[in-house]
């Protein structure tokens, strides 16, 4: 198989998706809080490039829908959520329908169209689709990254998935992109004893999110494979594949 990787939105390139599987991740906070809708009962997502985009897309979907998202990391005026996953109680999502637009995660979803598969990746679902990758020819995983950088966390997500898939015993050529996702993964959380919300803490916009009162959030979105579930996202709408929220399977 081939692995490749994007590290942040804006960063595609001239990469052709067709045919391939591209996994979005956005781990602070985009995808962790997508995953978590989810599996709280949210019946489907639909990203949104601004807010604009959202508010209209509301008056479309009707008043059954609630309006999500971030810049600058706070809840978007006017909205209904913020994109702090814990806001996404099933209390407050399961059974509606989310617009979200972020600053970065949502940028990333809507570039990857055209691609043959989007997924949505996590730590919090990172064994389960690691575990689907492994039938895959063409992987790429997207990374949101914040304005156009790369993020560490979602560095890490990806190589964490991509030692997976190795682990898995699939032969990978991967792009020198990749492997930095690996080594960087390898380095900072490759022994047992380290401490994945100790090092998810030491990246940029971890301390962006603390300095706002965030800190939960990231103790939160290093849960490694608590939702272990399939989600993807395909003709606009991000929903959880059915039947993929299996615990055993992670
Ligand atoms: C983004 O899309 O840039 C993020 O999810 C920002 C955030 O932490 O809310």
């Amino acid at each position: 198989m081939k692995i490749d990787l994007i590290f942040a939105a804006g960063n595609k390139g001239r990469r052709d998706f067709h045919g391939k599987t591209v996994v979005v991740i956005d781990v602070l906070r985009a995808t962790s809080t997508i995953v978590t809708a989810l599996t709280n009962g949210c019946l489907a997502i639909y990203p949104v490039a601004d807010p604009g985009t959202a508010a209209l897309f509301r008056r479309q979907l009707g008043s059954d829908c609630l309006t999500g998202g971030e810049r600058q990391g706070l809840k978007i005026s006017g909205f209904d959520l913020g994109n702090s996953p814990l806001e996404y109680t099933a209390e407050t999502v399961a059974g509606q329908r989310i617009i979200l637009t972020t600053s970065n995660g949502t940028r990333a979803l809507l570039e990857a169209e055209h691609a043959a598969e989007i997924l949505i990746g996590s730590f919090l679902n990172a064994g389960r689709t690691s575990s689907y990758l492994l039938a895959k020819e063409e992987v790429v995983f997207f990374c949101a990254g914040t304005n156009g950088e790369p993020g560490l966390e979602d560095l890490l997500c990806a190589g964490l998935m991509t030692d997976r898939l190795l682990a898995g015993g699939r032969a990978a050529e991967l792009t020198d992109a990749a492997r930095i996702g690996l080594v960087t993964y390898r380095h900072l959380l490759g022994r047992p004893e380290t401490d994945l919300v100790t090092v998810l803490s030491q990246a940029q916009h971890a301390k962006g999110l603390a300095a706002l009162g965030f800190v939960d959030d990231i103790t939160y979105c290093a849960q490694l494979d608590t939702r272990p579930c399939l989600v993807c996202f395909r003709d606009g709408r991000i929903t959880m594949v059915p039947g993929s929220n299996n615990a055993s399977e992670a």
